[in-house]
């Protein structure tokens, strides 16, 4: 009985895999109408593109090939043009990131202020490596070029929002304040 329930169990997760790979990405309906006017702004489709993948990045969260290969089908524009604007930006993202996405600029200002140590200190207070998800889904941290906020430096930015002037109890702070729910203004 036990070994007739496994393979029951067995071919419904094998069906539900299947299904999944099968499923096609779709945008919201009320997306796909912001998309049909901002591609009526311009005389060139393409010119739609980031927008186009900001609003894709906040449904899917991030861009894996079938999610580029449908953008470019909904633009009508070439997928080498979704892939190359998708993988220049650090902005959008090509596998999952934490609820809160630390992106910590490590150019030459940056760097000159203590840059590395942020992001060494980030990933033994996170205990998560570079490019990595923490367990509970809440954080993950990358490498960044400038932020264009040189004056501040060192410099990162949570999502939408920049902090500025990073030090280590600053640090601390935001995260406590993450953790507990809050986002800081500023620190
Ligand atoms: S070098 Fe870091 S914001 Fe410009």
């Amino acid at each position: 009985m036990q070994w007739l329930v496994s393979v029951h169990l067995m071919s419904l997760q094998v069906s539900w895999i299947v299904e999944d790979k099968f499923v096609k990405k779709s945008f919201q309906p009320e997306t796909l109408q912001k998309i049909e006017r901002e591609k009526q702004k311009y005389p060139d489709k393409l010119s739609a593109l980031l927008p186009t993948l900001w609003w894709a990045q906040a449904e899917f969260e991030y861009f894996d090939t079938e999610t580029m290969d449908y953008i470019a089908e909904v633009l009508g524009i070439s997928k080498i043009r979704v892939y190359e604007a998708v993988t220049f930006y650090t902005m959008f993202h090509r596998k999952p990131v934490g609820k809160y996405h630390f992106q910590v600029c490590h150019n030459i200002a940056c760097s000159l202020l203590g840059a590395e140590h942020i992001i060494q200190y980030l990933q033994k207070k996170l205990k998560i490596e570079l490019d990595e998800v923490s367990k509970d889904g809440l954080f993950s941290i990358t490498r960044v070029e400038c932020l264009g906020s040189c004056g501040t430096a060192p410099v990162l930015q949570m999502n939408d929002r920049y902090y500025e002037n990073l030090n280590e109890s600053k640090i601390d702070f935001l995260i406590e304040e993450l953790i507990a729910g809050r986002i800081p203004e500023t620190l």
